[in-house]
């Protein structure tokens, strides 16, 4: 069956079956391969994505759930500003290790900082609890996230 779904604003036609999970259809359809397969079942964050700006797990997202909900992946979140400024601070502070799971970490991240500019250590730390990192990386994470929230607002005061 075909769908029409909207990914970094680009539109495409999808011929698949409705169940076909979105990390399938983005990875395998479309040939973007940001987002990554960990478990397949929601609980280390590696496969996540925005879907109408809230951080998805697209490994048990089915295709015909997504209707006309717009999808932002790893490979178009730099051109939103709070993504932006997530990847400035991922490579300022030098964030990845193996990067496997980065690009899941980098969408939560980057929906933490647009709809929350100025998280408490305590927002981070529930934001980022589903994403998990087999390289331990998670006090760079957090300092990257405190430091793309204060260019946020250094951003916002100019
Ligand atoms: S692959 Fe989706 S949450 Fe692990
Ligand atoms: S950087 Fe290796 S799993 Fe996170």
């Amino acid at each position: 069956m075909a769908f029409t779904i909207i990914v970094n604003g680009n539109t495409h036609s999808v011929d698949a079956d409705g169940d076909t999970p979105l990390l399938w259809v983005l990875r395998d359809v479309l040939g973007m391969t940001g987002a990554k397969f960990g478990c397949g079942m929601a609980l280390c964050g590696a496969c996540t994505v925005h879907i109408d700006g809230a951080p998805a797990r697209s490994c048990v997202t089915s295709l015909d759930s997504i209707g006309a909900s717009k999808i932002a992946t790893i490979e178009g979140i730099g051109a939103t500003e709070p993504g932006a400024r997530i990847q400035k601070a991922w490579l300022d502070l030098e964030v990845v290790q193996c990067g496997y799971c980065q690009p899941g970490q980098i969408m939560s991240a980057s929906a933490l900082l647009a709809s929350n500019p100025n998280p408490a250590d305590s927002d981070i730390d529930d934001a980022m609890s589903g994403n998990i990192c087999r390289c331990g990386t998670y006090v760079r994470i957090r300092e990257a996230i405190k430091q793309a929230a204060q260019s946020t607002r250094q951003g916002a005061q100019k």
